[in-house]
């Protein structure tokens, strides 16, 4: 049986909780981070119940200056003790310590329930601004690559096979925008989570009439919740930040999953610096990009622990129900892991450099079949027949092992009689990529265009609630 604790309940019990129940229930190992919120959130509930007659402004004042001090124990490394179940009951055992009865005055019209919700939601949309900070870390380095790869042709694949020569810098830039997406994603989930649920107490709201509104702009929440009910048990808020992290994880996996395919010596696209890469216990030639793939591994983790709080959601009776304390684990895995990748991913890419030499090379000339169609389909060629004729073209190459721009004439003009000697100028990578100046095209003014407007998007502030400062 557990020794006598600081505990927030058990009057109505004649026995003490067993061992095993007592481990299994305590939270403190993962909601202890929680505390900078829990203090600021039970001041503001203090003034809401001054507000209400329950607390005299002297115990209001006594209660904030109390948890302003816990805090700063807190800051300066206390840690729990073996008896606190969660940070709730450890941050009211030490205001307890700190100024004594009126400590016992602050849990009136509050529970648990509606106050770890509220913790939860501050948090969230702290983690928030972390992430989209970090996120825009690593898309300041894409950009710097972009710009110096402008004019740097490479390959651009689809089944894995090479498909059509691209700029160095929209290939690179393909992988910026979905992390600006990513960035609405996490913002939403910010505002998903910007709802104050204090004031709900355990489900039926608060007997005492507390200023919410007064609470919710001390807290710098966007609203309000509608319903005590709802707001208690909704945790749909931790859904979307798992979501915003397993998208993220995944735009991270496949950007990293490039990299590493060209870094390989096979294709030797690029190299790894050496402040970014490991080495082999046993083979001492190797460098290996290990941080993208912990970042390419670690996106399916973030699945899992979206699956994990989605299938917690599912099926729960409405209101607060234990389950629910398992909302915690899986969001801060997540955010953690994902703000251990993104510095280290930004740091790999940074020190990477690009052989323009090997990506050039890549380059063969049967990339540019689409072009050659293109150039019979300018001479008045359906795009239908000029696909057969260049077909064919491709076939003799192949068959002759002979580069498309290395045959002779009289074999173009064999198989249509449309070309004429400006079809070798058809068939060179730099003239395919500058025709392509359609907006969101790989053409160079098209990429200039693109590379201002990815300046304007990381410029332009994504809703940002930072709540501590
Ligand atoms: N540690 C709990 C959690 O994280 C706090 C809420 C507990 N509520 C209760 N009625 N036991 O969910």
């Amino acid at each position: 049986m557990t020794a006598d604790s600081h505990k927030l309940w058990g009057g109505r019990f004649a026995a003490p909780t067993a061992h095993a129940l007592d481990a299994l229930n305590r939270s403190i190992a993962t909601d202890f981070r929680l505390w900078p919120f829990d203090i600021r959130l039970s001041q503001a509930w203090a003034s809401a119940l001054a507000e209400a007659g329950v607390l005299t402004e002297e115990e209001r004042d006594q209660i904030r200056g109390g948890l302003d001090v816990v805090a700063e124990k807190l800051a300066k490394g206390a840690q729990p003790e073996g008896s606190d179940e969660d940070v709730h009951t450890m941050i009211d055992r030490m205001l307890h310590i700190e100024i004594g009865e009126p400590a016992s005055r602050l849990h009136t019209g509050r529970s648990r329930n509606d106050q770890v919700a509220t913790a939860t939601r501050m948090w969230t949309m702290d983690a928030s601004a972390r992430v989209d900070t970090a996120v825009q870390a690593l898309q300041r380095v894409m950009l710097e690559h972009a710009e110096r790869l402008r004019a740097t042709l490479i390959p651009a694949y689809t089944h894995m096979q090479r498909a059509q020569p691209v700029s160095a810098a929209h290939w690179m830039l393909s992988h910026f925008w979905p992390l600006e997406r990513d960035r609405i994603r996490v913002a939403n989930a910010a505002a998903s989570a910007a709802t104050l649920p204090l004031g709900s107490g355990a489900i039926a709201g608060c007997a005492f009439p507390v200023p919410r509104d007064q609470i919710r702009k001390e807290l710098g929440f966007a609203s309000i919740s509608r319903n005590s009910i709802d707001a208690t048990g909704d945790r749909d808020f931790v859904a979307d930040m798992l979501y915003a992290m397993t998208m993220l994880g995944v735009h991270l996996s496949r950007l990293s999953e490039d990299l590493i395919l060209y870094g390989s010596s096979e294709f030797g696209f690029v190299t790894f610096g050496d402040t970014f890469s490991t080495g082999s216990s046993m083979m001492p030639q190797k460098r290996n990009p290990d941080a993208l793939e912990i970042a390419r591994g670690s996106a399916g983790r973030m699945l899992g622990n979206l699956t994990s709080i989605v299938a917690t959601i599912k099926s729960l009776p409405s209101g607060y129900n234990k389950d629910l304390q398992d909302d915690k684990r899986p969001m801060f895995d997540s955010v953690d892991t994902m703000l251990l990748i993104l510095p280290a991913v930004a740091g790999t890419l940074g020190e990477l450099r690009f052989n323009e030499q090997r990506m050039r090379a890549a380059l063969s000339s049967s990339m540019m079949a689409t072009d050659l169609a293109d150039y019979l389909v300018a001479k008045g060629t359906s795009f239908r027949e000029a696909h057969g004729v260049v077909g064919t073209l491709i076939r003799t190459s192949e068959t002759n092992g002979v580069e498309l721009d290395k045959m002779p004439f009289k074999t173009f003009a064999a198989a249509h009689p449309s070309f004429d000697h400006d079809v070798f100028d058809w068939l060179s990578p730099d003239a395919s990529v500058a025709r392509r100046n359609v907006p969101g095209g790989t053409g160079p003014d098209a990429v200039d265009d693109q590379i201002a407007a990815a300046h304007s998007a990381l410029g332009a502030a994504v809703r940002r609630l930072q709540l501590i400062p």
